[in-house]
């Protein structure tokens, strides 16, 4: 396994889809401790890890650098950085920092993550850390669970594709970082605004991505309904431990 494997918490955001929060979705207290902490905290306590790049907007970079000082113990590196101005820009403003400091190498991977997932397991981050050693990316999903439908104009179906090869995606995704940036340096402008999701830089390229089995627990809070659902998960992770 390469040990040249960086943690990428993805805090660029501003949240919109929560409606008017006074703060970013990722800063919103969860049982007692922002969002992006208990994130923070599943990526610090791997041991597969070198260090764990957090990327936030950049009017909430010295606020991120002080909940990182206040809530988690001193050991593990964690660095805070600027996010971009979309997710994809996010995480080359990570790589750009691992190549400012030389250690940018072909075996170098990038465990990427939504800093609004912290219900992330050490499973799933073991087997992003191998899968994209051995295949150079991996994605991380669970199997559909309802039947997909398409609408190309969203008034009416084009396709209702078999569930049996629908999954939906979470993250994270991992990657050998310099593959991943001479890729979507290769895009052109039209194509990086398309690309929302960083797996499809590499499939639109023809590159394997392998697949990682999630969580159904593993889930995104984008709307105020998640954070309901995100605190009675946190009873049952708290129970279990
Ligand atoms: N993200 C990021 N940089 C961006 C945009 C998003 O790092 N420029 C991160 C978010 O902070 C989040 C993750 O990507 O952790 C998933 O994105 P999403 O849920 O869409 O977050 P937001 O963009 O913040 O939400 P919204 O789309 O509702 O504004």
């Amino acid at each position: 396994m390469s040990n040249n494997v960086y943690g990428v918490v993805l805090a660029g955001g501003i949240g919109s889809r929560m409606g008017n929060m006074e703060k970013p979705k990722q800063f919103l207290d969860l049982g007692g401790k922002p969002v992006i902490i208990h994130t923070i905290e599943k990526f610090a306590i791997h041991p597969g890890l070198k260090e764990v790049l957090v990327l936030s907007p950049r009017a909430w970079v010295s606020y991120t650098q002080d909940i990182v000082r206040k809530y988690l113990p001193s050991g593990k590196a964690v660095t805070v950085l600027e996010g971009g101005a979309t997710r994809n820009e996010t995480i080359m403003n990570a790589i750009r920092y691992i190549e400012g400091k030389g250690e940018l190498e072909e075996d170098t991977i990038i465990v990427t993550h939504d800093s609004v997932r912290p219900f992330v397991t050490h499973r799933i981050l073991e087997e992003n850390i191998r899968f994209a050693g051995e295949y150079g990316a991996c994605d991380t999903v669970i199997p559909a669970t309802d039947t997909i439908v398409e609408s190309r104009e969203n008034d009416q179906i084009t396709d209702i594709p078999n569930r049996r090869f629908m999954y939906q995606g979470q993250t994270p995704q991992s990657f050998r970082a310099k593959k991943l940036k001479e890729l979507y340096e290769s895009l052109t402008s039209q194509e990086k605004e398309i690309l929302t999701d960083a797996c499809k830089i590499l499939v639109m390229k023809g590159e394997h991505v392998h697949l990682v089995q999630g969580e159904t627990f593993n889930i995104k809070i984008t709307y105020p309904y998640d954070m309901t659902v995100a605190k009675a998960l946190l009873g049952l992770e708290e129970k279990e431990c």
